[in-house]
């Protein structure tokens, strides 16, 4: 038998986003900053790609503390302390350390100690493979509550002498927590898929095994990321448009009848072309590439966010999350959202001070939650 963290007897059941939680780290750099470094401009990154500005780490502020305040706002939404935890799950491509990894750092930091803790690298779909992996071990009975993050310091990673790829990224952490939810609400179904032939149109060639840091591998930038920008264009637009199609062809689901659909945030024109081919209209689509460029396994959990935020997704919606990345890996995941508005983390807190029960059950613990 199975004897993974906490196991519980395997068994069936349905998973569920219960809340969200986000962290933009406060440095901006806006195109105009940009075209101070690299020979760009600010009509031809925005006309390109859609990105507008960025946001990047300052004052040594590391992958794991963004994900950490991502975290924290997920758990104080819900008053979750970080005992409840039976899981947390990391995407990343910039951990703080090669090793260990960037969730064992985050579960020290969050105090949850004991509780299994791991990273997934999928690239952009990071965040989605993490997802996965956290519904099936609630799926299965193994956890009951786990946290799911995708944290980014991709300015640790970018070449600031090639504007191929120094004008898209951005750093940036968002966070979700699972848990058992009831039928019909819930993860309801879920495609995933890989193709590592192609592994080599977006990977960072140094630092691994293969090319350990050299002073000749540093000379020759491979400790920053290589893209070949159009071939991962056209595999963006197929993978994302079919695993769309794929999980509401599947599940009887109209396009037309689709409340959200939230694609990777690689390249505006990408998204444009999925939802266009899928016949979907604007208000069925959530984006905030502009504010933050390609945030990798970030931008998926920081569209949630907002749009939960902003009312785009309520109870009984059909929701779409896609996404696309180095690898290459694809995800997707068709969800019946099923929590009524999440509240601030200001207005979670009133109510726990409102109420001497609430309160009594969250005081242990809750001291970590920042203010
Ligand atoms: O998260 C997953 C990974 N990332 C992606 O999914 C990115 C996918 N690819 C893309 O989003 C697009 O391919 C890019 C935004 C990277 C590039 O856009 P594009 O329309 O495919 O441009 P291109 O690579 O075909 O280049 C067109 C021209 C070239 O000049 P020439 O050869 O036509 O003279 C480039 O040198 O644009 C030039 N160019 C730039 N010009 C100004 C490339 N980057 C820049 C730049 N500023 N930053």
């Amino acid at each position: 038998m199975l004897n993974i963290g906490k196991h519980k007897e395997p068994k069936v059941r349905r998973a569920g986003i219960v809340s969200v939680g986000k962290y933009i780290p406060e440095g901006v750099m806006t195109n105009f900053d940009i075209e101070k470094i690299v020979d760009t401009s600010d009509e031809w990154i925005r006309g390109r790609t859609g990105i507008c500005e960025r946001h990047f780490v300052t004052n040594g502020q590391r992958q794991s503390d963004l994900a950490l305040n991502a975290s924290r706002e997920a758990l104080a939404r819900v008053g979750w302390t970080p005992q409840d935890l039976d899981m947390v799950i990391v995407g990343t491509v910039t951990p703080d350390h090669i090793f260990p990894s960037s969730a064992n750092t985050l579960a020290g930091k969050l105090g949850a100690i004991g509780v299994p803790s791991f990273d997934i690298l999928a690239a952009c779909s990071g965040f989605m493979y993490s997802l996965h992996q956290g519904m099936v071990s609630i799926v299965s009975g193994m956890a009951d509550r786990v946290l799911v993050v995708g944290s980014e310091v991709m300015s640790s990673i970018m070449n600031w002498q090639d504007r191929t790829t120094c004008v898209l990224f951005g750093d940036a952490a968002g966070a979700v927590l699972l848990e058992e939810v009831e039928e019909p609400y819930g993860i309801v179904d879920y495609e995933i898929g890989s193709d590592g032939r192609y592994y080599d149109l977006l990977y960072m060639p140094g630092g691994g095994s293969a090319q350990p840091a050299t002073h000749e591998s540093i000379d020759k930038a491979m400790h920053t990321l290589h893209m070949e920008g159009s071939e991962t264009f056209k595999f963006a637009v197929r993978s994302m448009y079919k695993t769309a199609t794929d999980l509401l062809k599947r599940n009887g689901v109209d396009p037309e009848d689709l409340g959200l659909f939230i694609g990777h945030q690689a390249n505006i024109r990408i998204i444009d072309a999925v939802t266009k081919r899928l016949k979907l209209r604007d208000d069925q689509v959530y984006n905030n590439i502009n504010k933050y460029g390609n945030t990798t396994s970030a931008t998926i959990p920081l569209c949630i966010h907002e749009a939960e935020e902003q009312g785009m997704i309520k109870k009984g919606d059909w929701v779409v999350l896609v996404s696309f990345g180095a690898g290459l890996t694809w995800a997707g995941t068709l969800i019946k959202w099923g929590i009524d508005p999440l509240p601030s983390v200001a207005a979670a807190e009133a109510a726990d001070a409102a109420s001497d029960t609430y309160s009594e059950k969250l005081k242990p613990g809750r001291d970590w939650v920042k203010r």
